[in-house]
């Protein structure tokens, strides 16, 4: 009884204290203009979170209110938001690591993967991510080409296989399942050597836990599950951890996937650490590499065997879906632009006659570069169908953020920089800034590849990993894997187009963008069957 007393007095306090807080900030964004709450409890978080379809809302608002705007937070809570170049650039580019991730997006990345380079921050993030750059890098990566030919080439074979069997020569089938397989296959055999088996009869162990995992995990999450994440800003780090014993679905959901991770990947660590100490040769592996890297390191620059785990096992997520969603969408696409996608085989079929005379079989990383229409599509993929729609911020101190794009304030003035206090949350949205008409011109709202191929667009203020697009995030925090994502899909839209013809299957069903943590296509109605896109596939002849 006492034990319940206490229980009830804490929870109490914490609540108290966390409507004061934000009753206290509030006040600071006041006076630019946003949205309506339309709930004292949730503010619009809640509908943030239930959108039919993910980026509908960012779109809405700046067209209504600019390029940034205010939102109500959680009892209260005063939050910017913004799509601003300029201040996308002083958070993510400029500030080092005074904007921090907040506690219930960060401790959900150390429930599903443990303390490695998505969940660290500070000085333990730089540490982290200055070994494991080099694996990374451009030279490191170029080895994996084979690697994404050789999984990918199963795809074409598969369906090469099952359309022999049709004399009509066309069969609809879902794309984006064979992209997940695909991607997981290669990120396993890429980041440590091991065949998940997706793309096999064979299959692993860990196979099914990867299945539709952001959808069941983070698509609208219970309005419990909102309220009780918004107190983890309010507790200290030795209280934190608890969060893993609580019953919400999707703290369920990662702790079974670090768990059957976590076994695999120290047979694999052992593997590799043996393999070292024996001097045998070294593997190309991200894993190996980080073995070796780790044991010639100074001793103050080193991983422990739980953050390499946690490194692997991050990666293995961020690696697979994000590329396959991606991918997905560019397919999508290409069938709705079937002239743009005979101008990409025209290109992949002349660079394939070149490959041949010099008596090469598979493409090189300077064939795939070559494809200019190639690589327009992929970029103009990622920048409108951000499959990432933007990440959220704590500033660390106050500080002021600048803007391109002045703002006219509730009572008509021009604000052109915002003051911010500690402790003030940012959500940038870069499926926002991926389509402002400022940037990109008034077709920004059209999936249209021509834009990339002028190459010397110049952009009055630079951000992001690639190609002046958000959706890898940016500067110190932003995605580790771009390149290699880039190169993966480069490799496979060269395959795959090579060989097959996309369109729309007769009465196409209406696709959907689902909002979880990676956007998603669904077919309207089925949401329940996870993520779809149904194709029309048939053999170029
Ligand atoms: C289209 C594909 C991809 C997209 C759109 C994407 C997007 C992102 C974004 C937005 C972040 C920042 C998250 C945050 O700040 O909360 C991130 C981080 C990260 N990504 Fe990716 N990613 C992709 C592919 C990959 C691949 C292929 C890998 C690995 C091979 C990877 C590994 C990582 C890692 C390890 C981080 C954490 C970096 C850090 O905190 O230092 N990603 N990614
Ligand atoms: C890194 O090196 C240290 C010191 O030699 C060692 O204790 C640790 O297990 C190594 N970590 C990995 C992941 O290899």
């Amino acid at each position: 009884m006492q034990l319940l007393a206490i229980a009830v007095v804490v929870a109490f306090s914490v609540i108290s204290a966390v409507i004061l807080h934000r009753f206290l900030a509030r006040k600071t964004f006041e006076y630019i203009r946003g949205p309506s709450s339309p709930s004292w409890l949730f503010g619009n978080i809640l509908q943030f979170n239930r959108q039919d379809q993910a980026g509908d809302l960012d779109f809405k608002w700046f067209r209504e209110f600019g390029s940034t705007w205010r939102l109500r937070g959680i009892l209260g809570e005063s939050i910017l938001m913004t799509a601003d170049p300029k201040a996308l650039q002083h958070i993510f580019h400029k500030s080092g690591y005074s904007y921090r991730k907040p506690a219930d997006n960060n401790e959900i990345n150390r429930l599903f993967a443990g303390p490695g380079l998505v969940w660290a921050s500070g000085h333990v993030h730089q540490r982290q991510r200055k070994i494991m750059n080099p694996a990374f890098s451009a030279p490191q990566l170029r080895t994996f080409i084979p690697v994404f030919q050789r999984n990918i080439r199963k795809v074409t074979e598969t369906w090469k296989n099952e359309l022999s069997a049709r004399p009509e020569g066309r069969m609809t089938d879902c794309v984006h399942v064979w992209f997940t397989r695909a991607t997981l296959d290669i990120i396993g055999e890429a980041a440590f050597d091991y065949s998940f088996g997706a793309l096999s009869k064979a299959g692993s162990r860990l196979l099914d836990v990867y299945n539709n995992m952001f959808l069941d995990a983070t698509m609208y999450p219970s309005k419990l599950d909102l309220l009780v994440k918004a107190t983890w800003e309010y507790l200290p780090p030795s209280v934190l951890w608890l969060v893993d014993y609580l019953p919400l679905k999707d703290i369920k959901r990662m702790k079974q996937i670090r768990r059957a991770f976590h076994k695999e990947a120290q047979k694999l660590l052992k593997d590799k650490t043996e393999r070292l100490v024996a001097g045998k040769e070294g593997k190309k592996d991200v894993m190996s590499v980080l073995v070796r890297a780790n044991a010639s390191e100074n001793p103050r620059s080193r991983l422990s065997d739980a953050e390499m785990t946690a490194q692997m096992g991050a990666t293995t997520i961020a690696g697979h879906d994000t590329t396959a969603t991606t991918l997905t969408w560019l397919l999508y696409e290409l069938s709705k632009n079937p002239d743009y996608q005979r101008k990409m085989r025209e290109e992949i079929r002349i660079v394939r006659s070149s490959a041949t005379a010099r008596g090469d079989d598979s493409f090189s990383v300077e064939d795939l570069d070559s494809m200019v229409y190639c690589m327009a599509a992929l970029k103009e993929t990622l920048r409108y169908h951000a499959i990432v729609v933007g990440v959220v911020r704590v500033a660390e101190k106050d500080d002021i953020i600048p803007l391109q794009y002045p703002v006219v304030s509730k009572s008509g003035e021009l604000v052109r920089e915002i003051p911010i206090h500690a402790g003030q949350r940012i959500m940038s949205s870069f499926c926002a800034y991926n389509r402002l008409p400022q940037v990109w011109g008034d077709n920004a709202d059209v999936w249209d590849p021509t834009r990339f191929l002028n190459h010397d667009v110049k952009r009055e203020t630079s951000v992001g990993m690639f190609a002046n697009i958000m959706t890898f995030s940016a500067g110190i925090r932003g995605c580790i894997g771009w390149r290699f994502s880039v190169m993966e899909s480069q490799a496979i839209i060269a395959e795959i187009l090579e060989n097959f013809e996309f369109s729309l299957p007769p009465n196409p069903p209406e696709i959907q963008r689902l909002p979880a943590m990676v956007v998603a296509p669904a077919v309207r109605g089925e949401i329940e069957k996870g993520a779809q896109m149904p194709l029309q596939i048939s053999i170029v002849e």
